[in-house]
């Protein structure tokens, strides 16, 4: 399978929107992330429902939504109506997250857990069979442009080696600091898709930048 390439608009130019997603629609990019931050699941905030929605109705490519908050479950409804693709909860966010799966699952998305760095693969040894995606996070989330955490290569593998032994069909992403360096490394441990904000949209040629983390393998 080619690797999946989902810019996060995080790093996006926020005055000019509206060019940054006709790029992306233009691009080789397969999907588009949206990191929604509440100041409370981490020390930062980015932005809600008027811009997911803004967003969705220029955006061509299905919508990663990277939910960075507490109680997620209460916005499965909101997320299905702005036609995202895919909903990512944080398991460290969810007491309930066999029944949150359950709800995103009904409302017509995929659903992706995402574990913070410090949080074990093992974890989802009882409910990998249930997601379509884990995404790895490689950084502590909350910000752009962070360092890649190095540990991240070695939780890929344990989680490729998971998802092969239960016949899991679960995606593997990887998001912070992946660049230039990182993600050919990441490709080689078995990551399917992989996230990227300032390596794209600070790049003088976002489109070849996409293109260059198309083609690894
Ligand atoms: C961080 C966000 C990421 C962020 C990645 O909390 O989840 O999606 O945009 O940014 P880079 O690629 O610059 O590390
Ligand atoms: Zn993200």
């Amino acid at each position: 399978m080619k690797t999946l390439v989902s810019p996060s608009l995080l790093a996006a130019d926020f005055l000019h929107l509206k060019d940054e997603i006709e790029m992306i629609n233009n691009s080789e990019a397969d999907w588009l992330h949206l990191d929604v931050m509440d100041g409370f699941f981490v020390p930062n905030i980015s932005f809600g429902f008027p811009i997911l929605e803004a967003v969705s109705k220029v955006c061509k490519k299905p919508l990663d939504v990277h939910f960075m908050i507490v109680h997620p479950e209460q916005y499965i409804e909101q997320t299905a109506k702005i036609g995202a693709m895919m909903m990512n909860v944080h398991y460290e966010a969810c007491t309930h997250l066999h029944r949150t799966i359950q709800q995103i699952h009904a409302a017509g998305m995929k659903a992706g857990v995402t574990l913070n760095p410090s949080t074990p693969v093992f974890m989802l040894e009882d409910i990998i069979r249930d997601v379509d995606m884990v995404l790895l996070m490689s950084v502590n989330p909350g910000f752009g442009g962070q360092k890649f955490i190095e540990n991240t290569i070695r939780k890929v593998e344990r989680l490729r080696r998971l998802i092969n032994e239960t016949g899991s069909h679960a995606l593997i992403e990887v998001d912070g600091g992946v660049q230039a360096e990182t993600a050919p490394r990441l490709v080689k441990a078995g990551v399917d898709v992989l996230v990227s904000g300032s390596y794209v949209f600070k790049s003088t040629d976002p489109y070849a930048t996409i293109e260059a983390l198309k083609k690894l393998k």
